[in-house]
């Protein structure tokens, strides 16, 4: 008994000590990070953030420790970079460094790191070097991506026609007119609006982008080296993706059955005569996990983003009736109504390049950036960031950096207008993020919203279904994205 006493007094002695001995050791390797808050242990600066209210607590803290500060999620310090200033300088300034990628723990079951938006190393420059070769290129000696697109809108004031003027939920018109454009490049073609495969992965998508985003995911992200082991809401979007994946293999298993090297008709095809090319290279990233991971992330970051965009849209030019008949007004004068909008009418029409500008600034999609990590020790503003630590570059404190907008707060559409009316670049407009790891789609999504919105405002006018002034704009979730609120409204032909 005796002994038994002694062996566990020694025990937790020992343990004790390897705790101590792990916690100084973390504390000495994160000496030199920028302030912040005062961890506890395990809990971190749990009591420093309201549930569900990540970026408004970051904001907070922001106001008392500066533009640059670390905060800890348990054991996990985070360094958080505020404003136009600190972003730039981590993000274009010290590119290389800043442009890792952390795990996102409400998706990490689903990605393990492989994927072009997860990878990191010599994996992400071999998926990301592709994928814009092949986004660019897809549609040479075929149909243009422009194409494609104006084409699709067709499709979609088909759709609008056909509602009569009836007030409905824009939501799946919207994604399925999106999504068919990023299909047409990964899977070859489009897809009928009443495929009903189709819709169900819609929805998934949709479901999934929303799950990401709640109380319980930002608490998940938080917490997750403990929550992970237990059951919750979570496993929820690992269902979702894992089914989108699914459908994703059944699609490559009939490319792979079909496949012609010297025709490819689209990104899987083209992901297959790369792997097949590679196959004798042993640090070759091209194989059927990537190449399944990077299409999911293609359709998915291809389909939610650009679809909530216009979707936020549609309702911010409700409720700013006077900015949507500025827009008619151009519309009219510089395309007219005898022929379809083109992507080099763009340059004609600063007022609607300041509107989709300013869409973009106010609704503010992914708010806190997807996560980086720095790729090795990081000197940044006199602290030392260790290699691998975790960095949210703030994307919303630059969109509304009031010393670079003059109504950071508000809507208007002169945040991006010389007094002259004509366009102003901004170079804290960065619903993309910017450095290496700016948005893959970036041109794609600028040529699809330029496109979209303008082919449906030539032709219908947007009636809400109750008074402008009582239009609320504030978001429905606001997590990893800020999802745009439900509403319904009419399409009136003009
Ligand atoms: C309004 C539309 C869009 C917005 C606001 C947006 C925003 C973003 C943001 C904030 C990131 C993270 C950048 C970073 O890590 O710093 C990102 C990455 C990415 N986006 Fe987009 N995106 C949009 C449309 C698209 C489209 C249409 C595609 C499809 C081709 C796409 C594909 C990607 C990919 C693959 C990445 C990962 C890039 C990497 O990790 O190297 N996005 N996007």
């Amino acid at each position: 008994m005796e002994l038994a006493g002694a062996i566990t007094i020694f025990l937790g002695i020992y343990v004790s000590c390897l705790l101590v001995i792990s916690a100084w050791r973390k504390q000495s390797r994160n000496k030199n990070l920028p302030p912040g808050p005062t961890p506890l242990p395990l809990i971190g600066n749990f009591l420093q953030m309201k549930m569900g209210e990540t970026l408004k607590s970051l904001e907070k803290l922001s106001a008392k420790y500066g533009p640059v500060f670390t905060v800890y999620f348990g054991s996990k310090p985070i360094v958080v970079l505020c404003g136009h200033e600190a972003v730039k300088e981590a993000l274009v300034d010290q590119a290389e460094e800043f442009s890792g990628r952390a795990h996102m723990p409400t998706v990490e079951k689903n990605f393990q790191g492989f994927g072009v938006v997860f990878a990191n190393g010599e994996r992400w420059r071999q998926l990301r070097r592709f994928s814009l070769t092949v986004l660019r290129n897809f549609g040479m000696g075929k149909k243009s991506i422009e194409e494609r697109i104006q084409e699709e809108a067709q499709f979609l004031l088909e759709a609008f026609r056909n509602t009569k003027a009836e007030p409905f939920d824009p939501t799946f018109f919207l994604s399925r007119a999106v999504s068919n454009v990023i299909c047409s490049i990964v899977f070859g073609d489009r897809f009928d609006y009443e495929d009903k495969e189709f819709l169900s992965l819609l929805q998934m998508m949709n479901e999934s982008f929303k799950e990401m985003s709640t109380p319980w995911s930002q608490f998940y992200d938080m917490y997750a080296s403990f929550l992970k082991y237990f059951p919750g809401p979570h496993m929820k979007i690992y269902y979702l993706l894992e089914d989108m994946r699914k459908f994703i293999e059944r699609r490559v298993k009939q490319n792979q059955a079909t496949l012609d090297a010297n025709s490819p008709r689209d990104f899987i095809d083209c992901f297959l005569i790369q792997m097949e090319k590679e196959k004798q290279n042993p640090s070759s990233e091209f194989n059927i996990k990537n190449l399944e991971l990077t299409t999911l992330n293609l359709f998915f970051a291809g389909t939610e983003t650009v679809s909530s965009t216009l979707r936020y849209g549609f309702l911010l030019l409700m409720k700013h009736p006077e900015v949507l008949g500025k827009m008619h007004e151009e519309i009219d004068r510089v395309i007219g109504q005898s022929r379809i909008p083109a992507i080099e009418d763009r340059s004609q029409m600063p007022y609607t390049d300041a509107v989709i500008h300013e869409i973009q600034r106010f609704s503010d999609l992914i708010p806190m950036d997807v996560p980086h990590i720095v790729t090795r020790d990081t000197q940044f503003r006199g602290y030392t960031i260790p290699q691998g630590t975790e960095i949210y570059p703030m994307l919303s404190t630059v969109l509304r950096d009031p010393s670079k907008f003059k109504s950071p707060e508000s809507f208007n559409p002169r945040n991006f207008l010389e007094e002259t009316g004509q366009f102003r670049k901004n170079d804290a407009f960065v619903p993309f993020s910017s450095g290496k790891r700016i948005c893959l789609g970036e041109a794609l999504a600028r040529m699809e919203l330029f496109l979209f919105f303008t082919t449906i405002l030539q032709r219908f006018t947007l009636k809400p279904l109750v008074a402008p002034e009582d239009i609320d704009t504030k978001p429905r979730e606001d997590g990893f994205a800020k999802i745009p609120p439900f509403y319904q409204l009419c399409v009136v032909p003009r």
